[in-house]
Formats: C-alpha cells, structure tokens, sequence
C-alpha cells in the first residue's frame, strides 16, 4: 500500500465504529475459544508488526508479540533507547522507512500529536498502544472482558474513580459510542477535559465530586494508578491530592451487587485500591489483563484483513 491518506490507523477509540467493535468482539471471542483448546489460528502468516516502546510496558508488550506469533507472523520490537528515535531522527523520517519494511505499526508513547505524525507518514496501519491521551486497546480488552462476564455494556454505567488520564479520556469516547454511562470522579485538578477526550458531547457521562456517589449503582467500579507514565515529576503532590479516590469495600458495597471491579494494570495496593478488592470476588482484572492478547489479536487480524 503506497497511498498514506488511505490507510486506516487505530490511533483512538472512536477509529472503529460500533459495528466494527461488534464484529471485533465476535472474532476476539472465537481466537480465544481456538487458543483454549490449542487451535492454530494462522491468517497473518509472513506478515510483521514493528512494535515501538518510548515508554515501559509488560501486557501490551508480552500481548502484541505473543498474539503476533500465534497468528503466524511476526514481530520487530523497538525502544527509544536502542535505535534512532531516541537520537532525533524526525518522526516522520522513522515512519517512512518502518512502514516501507513492515506491514503494521504499534506505538506506545507520549503526545497523541507523536503517534499522528507518524500515522500520517504510515504507509501501513499503526495501532496506539498507549498515549498520554488515550489507551483504546485497553478500553477494548476491558469492554470484551465486561461482555464476557455481563452481556452487552450498552446501557449500564462504569464508575471511574481517580485520575483524568489516557484511561479515563477513553472510557468517555467509548461510552459515547457504545452508548453507556461513565460516572467519572476525580480530585480538583485533575478532572478530564472534554475537548482532550475527543468527545463531541457531554450526554454519557456523569461529574461526581465524592467517589462513593461516582460508585453507587455502578455496573463496573475502575481506577488506575494515581501518576501516569510521564509524569512522575508530580509523584508528591498526586500523593496528597488522590488520598480519597482508593476504591475500597465501602464503594463496591453501594455499586451493584454483581458489579466488577477493573484495573488496567499496574496496580498499587493500597493507592489507588484496596488490596481486599483488587484480589476480592468482584475483581476481573486477571482476565481483563488475558483478555488483551484476544482482543488485540483480532483487531489486528480485522486492520490487516477487514471483516473476515
Ligand atoms: N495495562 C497496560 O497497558 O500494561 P503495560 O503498561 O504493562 O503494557
Ligand atoms: N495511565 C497509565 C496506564 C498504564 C497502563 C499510564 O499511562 O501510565
């Protein structure tokens, strides 16, 4: 492919539309269900996704290179600190010879503007696996993961407690385009902005200034750790700001009864949530966590092949 203004990239979560994610969701279901019972499952054979990390990762690394292999292809992986992206070779530049040697791109890194500039000089479809704005393939697994454990997410309300981060930012263009609600609290200062968000309106979700009242009804309890990759800098003063916004038992008790509990992971005990309820009976988190490879394996077979 040679035209880069044709090519589609996966750079937000509103890239796919709901029809998209419905078929996405189906084919996640069935490569999970053949690689259960040791099923090759092989439609990328000789193709290579070039995987580029400017920040650390364990799931999206280990979930991409396994879910490349398996489908039979395979993987090149990149840091910052061990090629030319780390020495200023322009974005741009990068991308044109990467996109010329390879046949998809994941990025994780800093400014959404980073992973654009590179997708606007793709000649082959690049995925964000991770922005300071966004984390569509996280929102993917996690969805997948709520419709494996409670039918369709249309309708029912997630709770987000904490940070307004790439997490939260994407939870909010999902809801509008898979039509729930997010009930979103977060400390003074640290609320989402809706414009950063990408969402065109203010109708499917929710500000809560007391994470209980964010909990109570919820249909699914989430958080994330209190600093974001990158910003580090601000450790200390996140530390006092966040000191109510641990989801702990007293918030699962006023959400629904059968409510999940989700993190994306890392997670810190006794930061952001209570070890009681991130290793209690409501928490999915491992396969929320599993269900990364699935559900990124069929986005990438659905960015490669389209509707099969
Ligand atoms: N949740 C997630 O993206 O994890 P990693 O940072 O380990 O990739
Ligand atoms: N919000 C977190 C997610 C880590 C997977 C971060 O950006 O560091």
């Amino acid at each position: 492919m040679s035209d880069t203004s044709r090519v589609r990239h996966y750079l937000q979560f509103s890239d796919l539309s709901a029809d998209e994610y419905a078929h996405v969701f189906a084919r996640a279901a069935f490569i999970k269900q053949r690689f259960k019972a040791y099923e090759k499952h092989q439609p990328l054979v000789d193709r290579t996704l070039a995987l580029i990390f400017e920040k650390a990762s364990t799931r999206t690394r280990v979930s991409f290179e396994a879910g490349m292999y398996q489908m039979g292809g395979s993987v090149v992986h990149l840091t910052t600190g061990d090629s030319q992206l780390g020495r200023a070779e322009p974005i741009e530049d990068s991308a044109k010879v990467i996109s010329r040697m390879v046949d998809l791109v994941m990025i994780r890194t800093f400014e959404q503007t980073k992973i654009e500039a590179f997708a606007a000089h793709s000649r082959v479809p690049v995925i964000n696996g991770l922005t300071n704005e966004f984390h569509p393939c996280q929102i993917l697994a996690d969805i997948f993961t709520f419709i494996e454990h409670r039918g369709s997410i249309a309708g029912k309300t997630v709770a987000w407690v904490g940070d307004g981060n790439n997490m939260a930012n994407t939870w909010l263009q999902a809801s509008e385009l898979l039509g729930f609600t997010v009930h979103l609290s977060t400390p003074s200062g640290y609320e989402v902005d809706q414009s950063v968000a990408g969402i065109r309106s203010a109708d499917s979700y929710k500000v809560f200034k007391d994470p209980m009242d964010a909990c109570r009804g919820a249909d699914l309890v989430t958080t994330d750790v209190w600093t974001s990759m990158g910003y580090e800098a601000e450790n200390d003063a996140r530390r006092s700001a966040f000191a109510d916004w641990c989801v702990d038992e007293e918030m699962m008790r006023v959400a629904r009864p059968d409510a999940l509990f989700m993190h994306c992971l890392p997670a810190h005990r006794g930061e952001e949530v209570q070890a009681e309820v991130i290793d209690g009976p409501q928490s999915v988190v491992w396969d929320e966590a599993e269900n990364r490879l699935h559900a990124q394996k069929a986005l990438m077979e659905f960015m490669l092949l389209g509707r099969v």
